[in-house]
């Protein structure tokens, strides 16, 4: 078994590619979309490594649930948990056992598709804001004629029409101006508004629609190939549910305890996830109108888009029973004090933040085997260049609940900035 490091040299201080997401992209159903929130599955693998073969698997923070389809691929029995509906939606798609029959179905109805596709029944446009910085006018049509045309053979739900759309998914975002280089999103280019008369009117031509259809077809090729070759072995899912009331949500899956949780929850970076997954949430049909995604966010630990941040300002804390460790008392006094706009505002942000994530470490304690293992990886932040220790505020909390051989090793580091680097918190349920 290849060791995580555990210890850093200033010659260790690399990012260490392998333990990000960019492993992924070539790891068969793992590199089917390539999304920010990923972890890394090697990473995964090597945990799963050390395990002895049957530990019941937990990830009460799923994303595209890595961990749950390498665990399931390795033969682990495994779970799942994630508040966002489309994540649920494509980590059960990514899970699902496709038979032979399936797939060379899935393949026939694309064909069908390619066949009758449409430029003049497009669907309406998905209603994201600023639409025109995502796609060029041309790109746009393609894709809402695409989706119509994929809707109307393909009615219903079904595993075939799964592999569709998650093709539908890698050709929507690789026509798009997004670029995800970054930790976080950015556009290419901005382009030109669209005038609203060509918005709505019927185009009667693309000049590329054919070859885009062509790529697309390339999509479900590859897609339902990565399905055939990389099978799940164990039964897997992702359910729906809030990590914060992890014991809640598995109690009506299942009664037995997990025996081993590798997981990678929100970090504290102010980072949101529905702002990134938007693209896809809009044309699925999860997202409607932006009212649900601040909504979304607002449920989701450390978001803070849109009506996210307004609600922060009117929270308090639990009137009891939340631990707050005393290293992060202080620094939440630090960041207060600091003359600057937002300091309360994101000091509340971070006693949110931990106060989401007891909650979580308590309902996940009753949930758990004697002798349990829990793998955690995060990242620590700065705010305004107070570091916020965030796997030390791991170890104190997961200590309190009387958790034992708590540890923590540094795994990467994250990025240009010397301080932030990415953690694996151990521990033990007694
Ligand atoms: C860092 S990502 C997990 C990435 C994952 N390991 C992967 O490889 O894709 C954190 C995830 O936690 C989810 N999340 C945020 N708040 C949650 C909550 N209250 N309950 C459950 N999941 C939540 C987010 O939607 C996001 O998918």
């Amino acid at each position: 078994m290849q060791q995580i490091p555990t210890t850093l040299s200033p010659r260790s201080l690399r990012q260490n590619a392998e333990y990000t997401f960019k492993q992924n992209t070539r790891a068969g159903r793992h590199g089917w979309l390539r999304l920010t929130p990923a972890y890394s599955v090697t990473l995964v693998n090597q945990i799963l490594s050390g395990l002895q073969g049957r530990e019941r698997i937990l990830d009460p923070f799923s994303g595209t649930a890595t961990t749950t389809l390498s665990a399931s691929i390795a033969g682990f029995p495994a779970v799942s948990v994630d508040i966002n509906p489309f994540l649920v939606w494509f980590g059960n798609a990514k899970l699902h056992r496709y038979t032979a029959s399936e797939l060379l179905r899935a393949e026939q109805i694309a064909e069908r598709v390619v066949r009758e596709y449409d430029t003049s029944a497009p669907m309406a446009f998905p209603p994201i804001h600023n639409i025109e910085r995502w796609w060029n006018t041309s790109e746009l049509r393609h894709l809402a004629a695409l989706k119509a045309t994929l809707e109307r053979v393909a009615e219903v739900s079904s595993p075939e029409k799964n592999i569709l759309l998650v093709a539908f998914c890698r050709q929507m975002m690789r026509l798009s101006n997004a670029a995800f280089n970054h930790q976080s999103m950015s556009f290419k280019q901005v382009v030109e508004p669209i005038p609203q008369t060509q918005l709505f009117e019927k185009p009667s031509s693309f000049s590329h629609g054919q070859d885009w259809m062509q790529d697309w077809m390339q999509d479900v090729e590859f897609v339902a190939e990565t399905a055939r070759q990389h099978t799940p072995v164990q039964e897997a899912t992702v359910l729906l549910g809030d990590g914060r009331r992890i014991d809640e949500v598995c109690h009506t899956y299942h009664n037995a305890p997990f025996e081993c949780v590798i997981t990678s929850p929100p970090y504290p970076n102010r980072m949101s996830y529905i702002r990134e997954l938007r693209p896809y949430m809009y044309w699925l049909g999860f997202l409607n109108e932006a009212r649900e995604a601040g909504e979304l966010d607002w449920q989701a630990i450390g978001g803070t888009w849109g009506i996210a941040t307004s609600r922060l300002s009117d929270w308090q804390p639990p009137p009891n029973g939340i631990f707050m460790p005393p290293a992060l008392q202080s620094i939440l006094g630090i960041i207060t004090a600091k003359d600057e706009k937002n300091s309360v505002l994101l000091a509340r942000y971070i006693e949110k933040y931990f106060a989401d994530m007891w909650l979580h470490f308590e309902g996940l304690q009753r949930i758990l085997a004697p002798n349990a293992q829990l793998h955690y990886i995060v990242g620590n932040s700065t705010f305004y260049e107070t570091l916020l220790p965030v796997e030390e505020l791991y170890a104190a909390m997961l200590t309190e609940l009387g958790f034992i051989n708590v540890g923590i090793a540094t795994i990467r580091k994250r990025n240009s900035k010397k301080e932030l680097f990415e953690f694996h918190i151990t521990a033990t349920k007694a």
